[in-house]
């Protein structure tokens, strides 16, 4: 029997507010492939927003929900683009999973450009603090390194426009 070849993932991680969902929109149609958003693919499956689901049964509970929503998506058949939640590159597993199941492309942005695109974001719960620009610099500064861990490329997001970053994602592919 001839074993099926594996499928292709483009999977993209980086900051909350850094442009996964619209860029890995763009990128999906370009390639034409479907787009998938595991945040979106929790909120199925918990039945509720993230930000609910996040006051109830805490961070903890999330991520766990998170790390079984990655591995299913990864194992599943055939080719996507995936926009990751930006704290899913957190347990090392999921890095892992994510490096040796896809091609992980990383859109850094500052935590300043962040900062201007989410000041009036409600619907992420970690921002929901007095001063979500210390609380952005804080987790960049954690997270920065762990994203580059589990890339296979760094693409700079805060200046060029979405077109300008699919064209860029297309060469690295
Ligand atoms: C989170 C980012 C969110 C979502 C959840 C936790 C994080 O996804 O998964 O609120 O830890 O940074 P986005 O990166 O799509 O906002």
């Amino acid at each position: 029997q001839i074993a099926r070849a594996p499928s292709n993932v483009i999977a993209l991680v980086g900051m909350p507010g850094g442009g996964k969902s619209t860029v890995g929109k763009q990128l999906a149609r370009q390639i034409g492939v479907p787009f998938v958003d595991s945040d979106h693919e929790i909120e199925q499956r918990i039945g509720g927003s993230i930000r609910q689901f996040f006051d109830q049964h805490g961070e903890e509970a999330f991520r766990d929900i998170e790390s079984e929503v990655i591995e299913a998506l990864l194992k599943r058949p055939g080719d996507c683009v995936l926009a990751t939640g930006g704290g899913a590159v957190l347990r090392e597993r999921n890095r892992e999973l994510l490096h040796a199941g896809s091609i992980v492309l990383y859109l850094r942005t500052t935590p300043e450009d962040l900062f201007r695109r989410l000041r009036h974001d409600t619907t992420r719960p970690l921002l929901q603090v007095r001063d979500p620009l210390a609380r952005l610099r804080e987790l960049y500064h954690q997270r920065d390194p762990l994203y580059r861990r589990c890339a296979h490329y760094v693409l700079e997001s805060a200046r060029p426009s979405v077109h300008a970053l699919v064209n860029m994602a297309l060469m690295q592919l």
